[in-house]
């Protein structure tokens, strides 16, 4: 409801900032514009009219009785002297103080059968010397703008209302996956009976697998230097869909009239058409570009989709969107031909070449590269279609991306900036307590993203998993796996303290994100690798607390870590575990050394539950009870022996006894194949850690979907993937 409370917020400042600015400088043309433009071209390219002044033009019309009868007749060619046209008329003859009624044009078009004769009957005619008649028009000419500007100035229109039906595409397939999404949430009886052969060919071969091959997460390299990240299949068909509607709407009704009066070669009027289509198509999908790329986007909490997912669309959306701007670029160049360099030299072509780079190796230079390069767009864009009448729809594009960050700041602000204790464990995990302001309530499997208020580094913000602090309330734990950049930083900052331990001032931004929907199944499997493990661990104990009663539902938790050591970082959690129902199996892949005695007692003075739950005694026969319903089902069972109870893991693991410790690495197809053979009923896997072993389990449970009988079993992916 959090979440919900923000995307309100959101959507109403969004609504807020697109009243204020809805003077428009945009104008349709529709059918008077076109046929009152083709009228006013057509007489200035047939004859003068006025001797003083700027003879061309439509001032002329207004003022010259000839030019009005001519224009009259114009008109009322195919009945389109209507009054709407008349106005219109009047209304630019306004501009120039000169106003004219109807009457004066039932006068004009009197004066044209009257008076008017063709310009091939008048003796010596010349196009650039003034007449003083009224010119009979040809109708096939007539007819020959009528179409011409029908196709030029139409085309101003129709690009709009293609441009709305990309929109529309998006808006179609959010609403399919809101339907879908939703539907799952409100009524999820009605899905569980819905799994049958044809559902699981669907989910099996559509909504669950990655497009081509095993990895989704993990990112492929192709000749060492391209990274790239595979969308599901499903998001390459929603991509597919995408380019086919971007490629029908930018084709759809450009073609050319024969002996069009307005360009001078077919090409010049098809490359024409063909810039404005894909330029006006470039204007109006700019917000979906801003809004799939925001944080704050509302179409998260509708779609239940992630910002990961957005993140893939965002990318193709401004891959479209770049190309239709350079095609546009192109096209309107060349169809000026040897006029280029003049029309360069407009200000706004200068401001219509942008191009963005993008690398993935250093993610923060590229965010700074992209923000700067995004706004340079923006800005470009803006100041290139002012005068275009375009502007209005450049202000939907830079009100979200200033909401997006208003929100963003505001969340800030929610949180405080308070001082989070910082522990670095192991050389491998910082682990960060951050105290919580009340009202904040936090989301189990959500995140947050992290300023560390330091010199070096306060402006980075990186997502990072909490969970609950189980020692103290109101207080939020991370678990930040060092690695390269920023962690890498706090590392070293962290080392140089006496304890490892040091206080640093934090931002909050969160929370984010929200836990999947396996508790509506009978059993959750939660498959957590390294540090994976928080988010997962907090949304199987909230499962945990809210299936109290529900003694069928089965929840477990499968921790993945390379070393025994790994086990103390997360020690209180894992101990906490012995007060729910939830099945703990931990995984030791390398379980080589033991956990040395400066380690050891590093943990134990953080821990101050140790001692407590030794001296309560009834815990302990709990504990007890629970080891030996664990222990049935292990291959290598742990019962610390007295030569082990000396050694230090012997002594913690003997802490866990509600908790079954394997060794090795795990096959994860065979954990998959197990969980599914014993489950009772619909069953869940939901899956966070190292990309490699999170693509595993989306393919073995892949594997498994079709083959059990009528089970149904789903799969949730909590990591996240963008960069
Ligand atoms: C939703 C979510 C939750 C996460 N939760 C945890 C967690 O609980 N514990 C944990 O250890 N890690 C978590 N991560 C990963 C964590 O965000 C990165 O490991 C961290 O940002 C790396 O920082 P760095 O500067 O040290 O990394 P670098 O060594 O510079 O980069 C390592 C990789 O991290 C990714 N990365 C770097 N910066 C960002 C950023 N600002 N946003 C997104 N990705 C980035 C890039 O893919 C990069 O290749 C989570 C990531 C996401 C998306
Ligand atoms: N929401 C999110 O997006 C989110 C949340 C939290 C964390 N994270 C990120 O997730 C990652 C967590 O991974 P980590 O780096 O901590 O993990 P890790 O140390 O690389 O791996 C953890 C354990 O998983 C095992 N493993 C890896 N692949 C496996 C496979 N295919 N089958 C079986 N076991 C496998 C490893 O075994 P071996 O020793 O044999 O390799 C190791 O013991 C981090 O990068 C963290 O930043 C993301
Ligand atoms: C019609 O023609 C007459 C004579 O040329 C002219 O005086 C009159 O102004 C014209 N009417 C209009 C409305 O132009
Ligand atoms: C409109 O044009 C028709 C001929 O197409 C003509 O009969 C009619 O009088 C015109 N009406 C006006 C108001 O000019
Ligand atoms: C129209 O008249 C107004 C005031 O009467 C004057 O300010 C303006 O310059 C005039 N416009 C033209 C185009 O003559
Ligand atoms: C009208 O013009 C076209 C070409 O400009 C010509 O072929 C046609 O004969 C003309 N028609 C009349 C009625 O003058
Ligand atoms: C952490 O690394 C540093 C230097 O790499 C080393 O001196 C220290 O002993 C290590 N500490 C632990 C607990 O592994
Ligand atoms: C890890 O624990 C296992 C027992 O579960 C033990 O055999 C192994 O020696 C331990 N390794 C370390 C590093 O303590
Ligand atoms: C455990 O019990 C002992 C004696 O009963 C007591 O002195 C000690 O303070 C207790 N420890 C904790 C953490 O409660
Ligand atoms: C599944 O249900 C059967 C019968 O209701 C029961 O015997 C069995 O123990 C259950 N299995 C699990 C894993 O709960």
């Amino acid at each position: 409801m959090k979440q919900l409370n923000f995307h309100l917020f959101f959507l109403l400042l969004v609504g807020c900032l697109s009243v204020i600015k809805a003077d428009s400088a945009y104008k349709k043309y529709g059918p008077t514009l076109k046929a009152l433009t083709s009228c006013q071209r057509q007489l200035s390219n047939t004859a003068v009219f006025c001797t003083t002044g700027k003879t061309r033009g439509n001032k002329c019309i207004c003022t010259n009785p000839n030019a009005l009868a001519t224009a009259a007749g114009c008109l009322s060619y195919g009945h389109r002297n209507t009054t709407a046209i008349f106005k219109a008329l009047f209304a630019s003859c306004e501009a120039y103080n000169v106003t004219l009624t109807v009457d004066d044009m039932v006068e004009a078009y009197q004066n044209y059968t009257k008076y008017a004769i063709h310009a091939s009957d008048i003796p010596n005619f010349n196009a650039k010397s003034p007449v003083h008649v009224p010119i009979r028009l040809n109708d096939t000419n007539i007819r020959l703008y009528m179409e011409a500007y029908d196709k030029y100035l139409g085309n101003y229109d129709n690009s709009l209302y293609y441009s709305v039906g990309v929109i529309g595409y998006w808006a179609l397939v959010f609403l399919v996956a809101i339907i879908v999404n939703w539907s799952q949430v409100l009524f999820p009886g009605f899905f569980k009976i819905l799994t049958g052969p044809i559902s699981n060919k669907f989910r099996k071969h559509i909504t669950m697998p990655a497009a081509f091959g095993k990895k989704k997460t993990t990112e492929h390299k192709v000749l060492k230097i391209f990274h790239f990240l595979m969308p599901s299949r499903f998001e390459t068909i929603v991509i597919i869909g995408f380019l086919a509607v971007v490629i029908a709407v930018c084709s759809a009704q450009i073609s050319y009239v024969e002996g069009d009066p307005v360009f001078d070669s077919k090409s010049s009027a098809l490359l024409r058409y063909t810039a404005d289509r894909t330029g006006i198509v470039a204007t109006i999908i700019m917000p979906l570009l801003i809004l799939f790329a925001g944080r704050n986007n509302f179409l998260q909490w509708l779609t239940k989709w992630n910002f990961a997912t957005f993140i893939t669309y965002h990318k193709w959306v401004a891959r479209v969107d770049f190309t239709l701007v350079v095609v546009h670029a192109i096209c309107f160049s060349a169809s000026y031909g040897d006029y280029y360099t003049e029309v360069m030299k407009r200000k706004y072509m200068k401001w219509g070449y942008c191009c963005n780079c993008s690398r993935r190796n250093n993610y923060e230079v590229f965010l700074t590269i992209h923000i700067i390069f995004a706004a340079l767009w923006i800005a470009g864009t803006w100041i290139h279609v002012q005068d275009l009448g375009y502007v209005w729809f450049v202000y939907p594009s830079a009100a979200l991306w200033v909401l997006d960050r208003a929100v963003r700041i505001f969340r800030l602000i929610c949180f405080g900036f308070p001082e989070a204790q910082i522990t670095l464990l192991f050389n491998e995990t910082l682990k960060v307590v951050v105290p919580k302001p009340k009202y904040w309530n936090s989301v189990p499997g959500g995140h947050a993203f992290i300023h560390f208020i330091r010199p070096t580094c306060f402006w980075q913000s990186h997502p990072f998993t909490f969970t609950n602090s189980v020692q103290e309330g109101d207080q939020i734990v991370l678990y930040c796996k060092v690695k390269g950049g920023i962690t890498h930083g706090l590392n070293k900052y962290i080392a140089s303290h006496p304890g490892r331990t040091a206080r640093v001032r934090v931002g909050v931004e969160g929370p984010y994100g929200e836990p999947t929907n396996a508790k509506i199944y009978d059993t959750a499997v939660f498959i957590a690798g390294g540090n994976g493990i928080p988010g997962l661990y907090s949304e199987a104990v909230d499962m945990a607390l809210r299936s109290k009663e529900n003694n069928k539902q089965v929840i477990k938790l499968i921790w993945i870590i390379r070393e025994n050591k790994s086990l103390l970082w997360f020690y209180e959690e894992l101990l906490a575990l012995s007060q729910t129902k939830i099945q703990c199996t931990v995984y030791v892949t390398k379980p080589k050394g033991d956990i040395n005695n400066v380690e050891y007692n590093e943990v134990i003075k953080l821990s101050s539950r140790i001692s407590q739950s030794e001296n309560d005694s009834t815990e302990e026969v709990d504990k007890k009870e629970k080891s030996k319903y664990v222990h049935e089902k292990t291959e290598v069972e742990f019962e610390p022996s007295d030569s082990e109870a000396n050694s230090n893991i012997g002594a913690i693991k003997s802490e866990f006894s509600h908790i079954e410790f394997r060794e090795g690495r795990p096959t994860i197809e065979d954990i998959v194949d197990s969980e599914v053979k014993e489950s009772n009923g619909s069953i869940a896997f939901v899956t966070c850690g190292h990309p490699m072993m999170v693509d595993e389990v989306r393919y073995s449970v892949i594997e498994q979907v079709d083959k059990s009988d009528g089970k149904r079993i789903e799969y949730f992916e909590q990591l996240q993937v963008w960069a």
